[in-house]
């Protein structure tokens, strides 16, 4: 079973892309194949695009939110083959092939799963920047340690960068899920 710091260990940025990339090479087109929420999305790319631009731009998936864009603040969490990644630091074509779930998969239509009903109920959001990074952090965590503590949920989303300071709701939030003290 993964455990938690090994979730943790694939926000650390492993594959540093090059700020001024878009300068230094020339473009090149790639037809590569998404699997996104279950969904295959078949689309050309930029081979210099990262994987929350190809969300973004070309897909208009725009629940991944960008922040510092270097691997630092968490804002563009999601989840690749079960583990938390930093998706401004991943090439889109990096991920082709991988089982890559983002915040739009979580609701069913307009039904909120119990984590984003959790939120709700507790209030864990002011701005909700950080907000679709923290829900698949708590996903991801959730996933493996059904029952965490305080401090292993403080751990889960350590990675993500709340600018509002909303921790002690977002925590009270992923421990009310894992307490079943959610009306689903
Ligand atoms: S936008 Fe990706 S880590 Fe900040
Ligand atoms: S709620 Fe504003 S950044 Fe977290």
């Amino acid at each position: 079973m993964t455990s938690i710091g090994e979730l943790r260990l694939h926000m650390e940025p492993k594959t540093l892309v090059d700020e001024n990339r878009h300068q230094n090479q020339p473009r090149r087109v790639r037809r590569i194949v998404l699997s996104i929420n279950g969904d295959s999305h078949s689309i050309e790319v930029d081979a210099r695009s990262t994987l929350a631009e190809v969300l973004r731009e070309n897909l208009r998936m725009t629940g991944t939110k960008l922040g510092c864009n270097r691997s630092e603040c968490g804002t563009c969490t999601l989840i690749m083959d079960g583990r938390t990644v930093f998706s401004c630091t991943i090439l889109a074509v990096e991920a082709e092939g991988k089982c890559i779930e983002t915040i739009e998969g979580l609701a069913s239509g307009s039904d909120l799963n119990p984590l984003q009903k959790a939120f709700i109920k507790n209030d864990a959001l002011q701005c909700g920047y950080c907000i679709p990074a923290m829900l698949m952090a708590a996903t991801a965590l959730l996933r493996v340690k059904m029952e965490p503590t305080e401090d292993d949920v403080r751990q889960g989303i350590a990675g993500v960068y709340c600018r509002c300071g909303a921790y002690p709701n977002i925590v009270r939030a992923v421990l009310d899920v894992s307490r079943g003290q959610v009306d689903c």
